[in-house]
C-alpha cells in the first residue's frame, strides 16, 4: 500500500473523545481487509454507519463459465460488448479465476446510488473516460490512462463527466500493491522503481455530507448485490488517517525500462495482486544493440495465463487487435509475435504501443458473456500466410 496519510480534522490521540459542534461525539470506524492485523484507516463519521434502515437482495451475481474446455488462444473485441447505465450493475464477466476477475463495462451515466464491494479490491484500468470517484475517504478526480485502486470495504461512486467510457475492472480477492522488489523494508519505492510516490494520486479533502434520509449503497458479498439502505449520506467523514485508502497511478507516468536487447515482462510489472500481475506496456524506446530484434522471442510460461488488454491501436508484435482487443493466452500453448513481426522490428527506433497485461498463475476461465464478441480465427492467425 502507499505510505500513512490523514485528511480533514482528526483528534490528537485515538480511540479518545472528539466531539461534533452540536456536542455529540464523532463515531470513530475502523477500515480495513485483514482483522486488525493489516493495512486500516481510522474515519470519523457524523452518522453511525451502522444505522441500516433497510436491506434487499438486488440480485445474485453467477459468473458463469464458457463449458467448451478445448485448449486455444482467444480474443474478444470488449469494445463491442453493449453499453450500460450503470459503471457497477452489469459488468460483463471476460475472464476469472478464484484469485481474480476480469470485467468489463462501458457505463454512459453516474449510479444514483454508492457501491461498496465487500469482497474484492478493485483495480480499474480506465481505458477511455474523465470524471471524479466519490469516496468516503474524499473525492478522486479520474481521466483516461488512470489505474483507480479501491480497497475491498471502501463506498464510492464513479460520476461521470458527460463522454464516453471504457473501464477494465479487475477485481482481486487479494490485496492489490505495489510489487514488494520496487521498495525498501519502510515501503519506500527505490530508484529503480518504474514509479514513485510523487506519481500516487491520493484523495482530496473529504467534504462531509450531512443531509439525513434515505440513501441506498449497492454492497457487493456473497457472489450478489444487496442493496443496504442507510438513515444518512455515505459519505459523512470529517477525516480520517491510515495506510487504508483508494488511490490512483496514471498508466503515463510509468517510465519503462529499456535496454540494449530485448527486456522481458517483468520490467513492465506495475502492481501485484496474490495469484496475479499487472503490467503496462507505454511508448519507449526500443533495444539498441545493432542486431537486436524488439519484437518478443516465442515463450512458454507453463504456469500462467496472459491477458493483454489493448488500450490504443498499437502493439508491435501482434496483428489484427485494436483498441479494445483483450486476448488470452492460456499457459498450455507457446506464445510469440505474429508472422513477419520479428523481421518487420528490427531497427525499429521505438513504439507507441499502450497496453495493460495481466498474467494469472492459475488457469482462467472465459465468461460466457464474453462469447458474443470472440474472434474465433484468432487462434489460427499465427499461421503464414496462404495456410489460414
Ligand atoms: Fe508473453
Amino acid at each position: 500500500m502507499p505510505s500513512y496519510h490523514r485528511l480533514g480534522e482528526i483528534p490528537r490521540k485515538r480511540h479518545t473523545v472528539f466531539r461534533q459542534p452540536d456536542g455529540s461525539l464523532y463515531n470513530e470506524h475502523l477500515m480495513g481487509s485483514r482483522g486488525f492485523s493489516g493495512p486500516a484507516s481510522l474515519l470519523y463519521h457524523r452518522r453511525p454507519p451502522t444505522a441500516v434502515v433497510n436491506s434487499r437482495l438486488l440480485q445474485k451475481l453467477e459468473w458463469e463459465a464458457d463449458p467448451d474446455a478445448t485448449l486455444r488462444m482467444r480474443h474478444f473485441r470488449t469494445h463491442e460488448l453493449p453499453k450500460t447505465e450503470s459503471t457497477t450493475l452489469y459488468r460483463t464477466p471476460v475472464l476469472f479465476n478464484n484469485d481474480v476477475g476480469m470485467l468489463f463495462v462501458q457505463p454512459t451515466a453516474t449510479d444514483e446510488f454508492y457501491y461498496r464491494n465487500a469482497e474484492g479490491d478493485e483495480l480499474i484500468y480506465v481505458a477511455e473516460g474523465t470524471g471524479t470517484v466519490e469516496t468516503q475517504m474524499g473525492e478522486l478526480p479520474y481521466s483516461a490512462g488512470d489505474y483507480v485502486i479501491i480497497p475491498r470495504g471502501i463506498i464510492h461512486r464513479w460520476r461521470l463527466d458527460k463522454v464516453a467510457h471504457r473501464m477494465l475492472v479487475i477485481e482481486s480477492a487479494g490485496p492489490v500493491r505495489p510489487p514488494a522488489r520496487y521498495c525498501n523494508e519502510v515501503g519506500q519505492f527505490l530508484e529503480h522503481s518504474p514509479y514513485c510516490e510523487r506519481d500516487i494520486r491520493r484523495p482530496e479533502k473529504p467534504v462531509p455530507h450531512t443531509e439525513s434520509g434515505e440513501f441506498r449503497v449497492v454492497v457487493k458479498q456473497y457472489n450478489a448485490l444487496t442493496e443496504v439502505t442507510l438513515d444518512h449520506h455515505p459519505c459523512d467523514v470529517v477525516g480520517w488517517d491510515g495506510y487504508y485508502y483508494p488511490w490512483a497511478f496514471s498508466i503515463h507516468d510509468f517510465e519503462p525500462i529499456t535496454g540494449s536487447l530485448h527486456q522481458p515482462p517483468p520490467v513492465h510489472q506495475t502492481f501485484q495482486g496474490d495469484g496475479f500481475v499487472v503490467c503496462s506496456f507505454v511508448p519507449r524506446l526500443f533495444d539498441f544493440h545493432p542486431q537486436a530484434v524488439p519484437a518478443p522471442y516465442n515463450h512458454s510460461n507453463v504456469n500462467s495465463d496472459e491477458v493483454i488488454y489493448y488500450a490504443n491501436n498499437e502493439f508491435m508484435s501482434r496483428k489484427g487487435i485494436a483498441f479494445g482487443s483483450l486476448t488470452q493466452h492460456p499457459g498450455g500453448l507457446p506464445h510469440g509475435p505474429h508472422p513477419g513481426r520479428a523481421e518487420e522490428s528490427i531497427g525499429k527506433k521505438r513504439t507507441d504501443e499502450l497496453a495493460v497485461m495481466l498474467d494469472t498463475f492459475r488457469p482462467l476461465k472465459v465468461g460466457k458473456g464474453a462469447l458474443a464478441v470472440e474472434d474465433r480465427d484468432y487462434s489460427r492467425s499465427w499461421l503464414a500466410k496462404g495456410q489460414t
